[in-house]
């Protein structure tokens, strides 16, 4: 079968070399040129562990390319897979107008029966109104139907997810549709991967209610991390305790400088914003987004604090920029708010990230930053080390040589990757996030 897939981002490029693996004759379409030759001269845009060996793998099977043609692809294919971005708005509504223009382009384009599968996260409406734009402008008298197939991959084990999902969900209103989609995924089903087959808004819904649960979950332990330091308790043995709980679960539990990425922020933003559009708001939601960004705030509060309130002129060493590990990705990172924020205070930042200093440098560069070429460079006559992102090389540091080469041993582990008595006994002050140093006698 040949397939299309609009759009060329961590969710697209997966995608579509994910569904060639599964034995598909996938084109992937971007309208930016760049994007495509970069694809066509063997490299990937975006880090991703596996995925470079999966592309390569069926671009030389022949079964993948890439095109900015989108007419010739879809000509070619039976199902067009939309992912393209939908970025939240200034009112974090979802902005739908590349879908939106997609769907112009697809009318004018489908000349057979064709099956279009909505992968981009869209508010719950949206498939209902691509289908009516393009049966409403089609130049030719074809039939199309709509699927909603939301995708729930995590950036850095994005191939994994995909490859081994925890469930695909389908929506559609019709058989034929469904049937052919069902096909696609075949070799999924082969490894018993449970499908769940709606309507369109439910399945819409599915995603957002899925992401939102999830950030909540984040939010929460984060504010009960916060409610910890108050009173003295240890919020890694609270979450391990209510994680063993198998209703409450242990995934999701970890607290930190709070949730950044490509999928939260905007989900959280959207779903809340759907609830107001239609007066039925999701207060929970709500409060979730604004706990998020004051924790992210909390963590400058904790940085200025350990330096006893003056960040003027201090060189702060910041160890990881992505938004979490695994990914080159800053969107939303908790690394911009603190950078911004220190930076207006006057203080002098340098900064390593194994894959994301180059797109950080896009935001903040090098006039702005001293960019390092490992931990302990970065750490050399820095007043306080902060781990912002969890990255597995800054698990195992050698903490004697960080308090060799820093101007003051500090340690603010905004991640809880140390035990707190051992940086103590190390002879740093230290802090992390929902845990109190304390001596056991
Ligand atoms: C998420 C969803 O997991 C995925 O299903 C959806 O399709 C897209 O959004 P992703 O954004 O790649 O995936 O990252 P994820 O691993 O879920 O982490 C999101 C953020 O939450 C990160 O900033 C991470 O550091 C933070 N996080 C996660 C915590 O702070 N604590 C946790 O316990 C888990």
């Amino acid at each position: 079968m040949h397939i299309t897939v609009v759009g060329t981002g961590y969710v697209g490029l997966v995608a579509g070399a994910g569904l060639a693996d599964f034995g598909m004759h996938v084109i992937c379409v971007d309208k930016i040129k760049e994007k495509i030759d970069i694809l066509n001269s063997g490299e990937i845009p975006f880090y991703e562990p596996g995925l470079k060996e999966l592309v390569d793998r069926n671009v030389a099977n022949k079964r993948l390319s890439f095109s900015t043609d989108l007419k010739s692809a879809v000509e070619q294919s039976l199902a067009i897979f939309i992912a393209v971005g939908t970025p939240a708005d200034e009112r974090g509504r979802a902005d739908l107008s590349a879908v939106e223009e997609l769907a112009h382009d697809l009318a004018r384009i489908v000349n057979d029966y064709k099956v279009i599968v909505t992968k981009s996260t869209v508010p719950v409406g949206t498939n209902r109104w691509i289908k009516s734009i393009i049966d409403k402008e089609k130049k030719n008298p074809v039939e199309i139907d709509i699927v909603s197939n939301p995708e729930f991959l995590r950036e850095g084990s994005a191939v994994e997810d995909f490859m081994r999902p925890n469930r695909v969900v389908l929506g559609s209103d019709s058989q034929r549709a469904l049937a052919i989609v069902k096909d696609i995924y075949r070799p999924l089903y082969l490894i018993e991967t449970p499908f769940v087959i709606t309507g369109l808004e439910t399945a819409e819904m599915i995603k957002y209610a899925s992401n939102a649960f999830l950030a909540t979950k984040i939010s929460f332990i984060n504010e009960i991390a916060n409610l910890c330091e108050a009173v003295g308790a240890d919020v890694h043995q609270v979450a391990k305790a209510m994680g063993l709980d198998r209703r409450i679960g242990p995934k999701f539990l970890h607290p930190g400088p709070g949730f950044g990425g490509s999928c939260f922020p905007k989900d959280t933003l959207a779903l809340a914003q759907l609830g107001r559009d239609y007066n039925s708001p999701i207060r929970i939601v709500e409060t979730v987004i604004e706990v998020n960004n004051s924790q992210k705030e909390r963590m400058v509060e904790k940085i200025i604090d350990l330096l006893d309130g003056n960040v003027k002129d201090k060189t702060i060493a910041l160890l990881g920029l992505s938004f979490k590990p695994n990914t080159s990705d800053i969107r939303e990172a908790p690394s911009i708010t603190i950078v911004k924020s220190l930076l207006d205070k006057g203080a002098k930042i340098k900064a390593y990230d194994p894959v994301a200093m180059d797109e950080f440098k896009k935001l903040f560069p090098e006039t702005q930053i001293q960019y390092c070429e490992d931990a302990y460079s970065t750490a050399e006559g820095s007043d306080i080390v902060v781990i912002v992102t969890e990255w597995n090389e800054f698990r195992n540091l050698d903490l004697k040589r960080i308090k060799e080469v820093v101007n003051t041993p500090i340690l603010a582990d905004l991640r809880n990757v140390y035990d707190p008595i051992k940086v103590k006994n190390l002879g740093f002050k230290y802090t992390c996030v929902g845990r109190v140093v304390k001596e056991i006698h």
